[in-house]
C-alpha cells in the first residue's frame, strides 16, 4: 500500500535520528511491499529562524493531508536561558497539539535486559517493569486562560481548566488501553487540592461501571512520583492530566536505564505524531553520536497506531532487538565498541 508520512525533523539531533527511521521504514517499505513517500516540513527553533514562526501554515497543512507524522525532536539553548524571547520553539509543539487535537500522549515504559545496570533503580526493583504512561495533551495549565502577569508585572498567574469531556475521551483510552493490556489502571491527580483533580475522579468514578473488567484506583500525584521509583513494577496503565503527565511520564522514562530507547505516540482528532521522548540533546547535534532507537521504534508505533501494519513493527522491534544483543549500538549503551547514529540506521535498514 501506499502511504504519506509527513517528516518534522526539528532541532538537534532531530535531522539525524530522524534519517535513521526513514532508512528503517524504507527497508520494511521494500521488504513489505509498501511505499512510503516522505514530506519534510519546519518546526521548532530551526522554523523560527527560517520563517519566523515555530510552526507554520505550511507545516499544519503537510500534517493534515499526511498518513502520520514522524518528529524529531525541539528545542535550542538559545532560548532556554532568555525568558523574555518573544517566540520559542516550545509554541511550536503546543501549537501543533492543539491545531492537530493530539489530547492523548502515550508513552510506554519498558526495560530492555541488557541495559537494566543502566538504571538508577536497583534491578531487582525495576526488572521486569512494563508500563504505559497516557498523559492528557492538550488541556489543564498548559493552555487554561487567563495566564499572564499583571500591569506591575509583580505578579504572574496560570489557569488549569478542564471540562468534563475532555476529561471522559481520554479516561476512555486509559481503559481502552488498560483492557488490552493487563487489566489495570491508575488514574492519578490530586483531588485533596485541585477543583480539576476533583473532576477527573467523579469522571473516572462514573465511568468504571462501563468497564467491569478493568480494576481501577485512584492515586494522588505526590504518592504516584514516590511508587514509580518504590515499586515500579505495580503499574500497567497510568492515565492524568497534562502536567502531572509532563513531570511523572519522564520520571517513568529514566527509571528504565533506557532513556535513548523510549518512543511515544500523540494522538487524538487528526493525524497522529510519533517521537522520541529525549529531546533534542544539543550537545551531541551535528556528531553522528546520538541514540537512533527511541525514533525507530517511535517508526513501529507508527506503523502500528496510524497504518494499522502490526506485523511491520513487530519486524523493527524485532530487529532493534537483535542490533543490541549484537552491540550495533551508539556509545550511550554500548559496552564494547560504539557504533556512529548513522551506522546503527544502516545496520538495521540492512538486517531487517
Ligand atoms: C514534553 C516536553 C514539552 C512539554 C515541552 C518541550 C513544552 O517537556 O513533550 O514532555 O512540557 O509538554
Ligand atoms: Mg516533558
Amino acid at each position: 500500500m501506499d502511504f504519506n508520512i509527513a517528516v518534522l525533523p526539528g532541532d538537534g539531533i532531530g535531522p539525524e535520528i530522524v534519517e535513521q527511521a526513514i532508512k528503517v521504514l524504507k527497508a520494511v517499505g521494500v521488504k513489505f511491499n509498501h511505499t512510503f513517500s516522505f514530506t519534510e516540513a519546519l518546526v521548532g527553533a530551526t522554523a523560527i529562524d527560517q520563517v519566523g514562526d515555530p510552526f507554520p501554515e505550511e507545516t499544519l497543512q503537510l500534517c493534515m493531508k499526511s498518513d502520520a507524522v514522524l518528529f524529531g525532536a525541539i528545542g535550542d539553548p538559545k532560548y532556554d536561558n532568555d525568558p523574555k524571547a518573544k517566540v520559542r520553539p516550545e509554541q511550536g509543539l503546543l501549537a501543533m497539539r492543539k491545531k492537530l487535537g493530539l489530547y492523548a500522549n502515550i508513552r510506554p515504559v519498558t526495560t530492555f535486559p541488557s541495559l537494566i545496570h543502566k538504571s538508577p533503580l536497583r534491578k531487582d526493583l525495576v526488572e521486569g517493569a512494563d508500563f504505559v504512561v497516557i498523559r492528557e495533551l492538550t488541556g489543564g495549565i498548559y493552555f487554561g486562560e487567563p495566564r499572564g502577569r499583571s500591569e506591575d508585572l509583580n505578579t504572574a498567574y496560570d489557569t488549569c481548566v478542564y471540562t468534563r469531556p475532555e476529561v471522559e475521551r481520554i479516561l476512555k483510552l486509559g481503559f481502552e488501553y488498560a483492557a488490552k493490556r493487563d487489566k489495570r489502571l491508575t488514574v492519578v491527580d490530586k483531588a485533596n487540592v485541585l477543583a480539576t483533580s476533583r473532576l477527573w475522579r467523579e469522571t473516572a468514578q462514573e465511568m468504571t461501571p462501563s468497564f467491569p473488567e478493568i480494576e481501577v484506583d485512584y492515586m494522588f500525584v505526590d504518592n504516584a512520583a514516590m511508587q514509580i521509583i518504590q515499586w515500579p513494577k505495580k503499574f500497567d496503565v497510568m492515565v492524568t492530566e497534562n502536567m502531572f503527565g509532563d513531570i511523572l511520564s519522564d520520571e517513568a522514562s529514566v527509571i528504565t536505564g533506557s532513556l535513548g530507547l523510549l518512543p511515544s505516540a500523540s494522538v487524538g482528532i487528526h493525524t497522529s505524531v510519533f517521537e522520541p521522548i529525549h529531546g533534542s540533546y544539543p550537545q551531541a547535534a551535528g556528531k553522528d553520536i546520538a541514540n537512533p532507537l527511541a525514533t525507530i521504534l517511535s517508526a513501529a508505533m507508527l506503523l502500528e497506531i496510524s497504518l494499522d501494519l502490526s506485523e511491520e513493527a513487530a519486524a523493527i522491534r524485532n530487529v532493534v532487538d537483535r542490533s543490541m544483543d549484537e552491540g550495533i549500538v551508539t556509545e550511550d549503551i554500548s559496552e564494547g565498541k560504539a557504533y556512529k547514529t548513522s551506522e546503527v540506521g544502516s545496520w538495521l535498514s540492512e538486517n531487517l
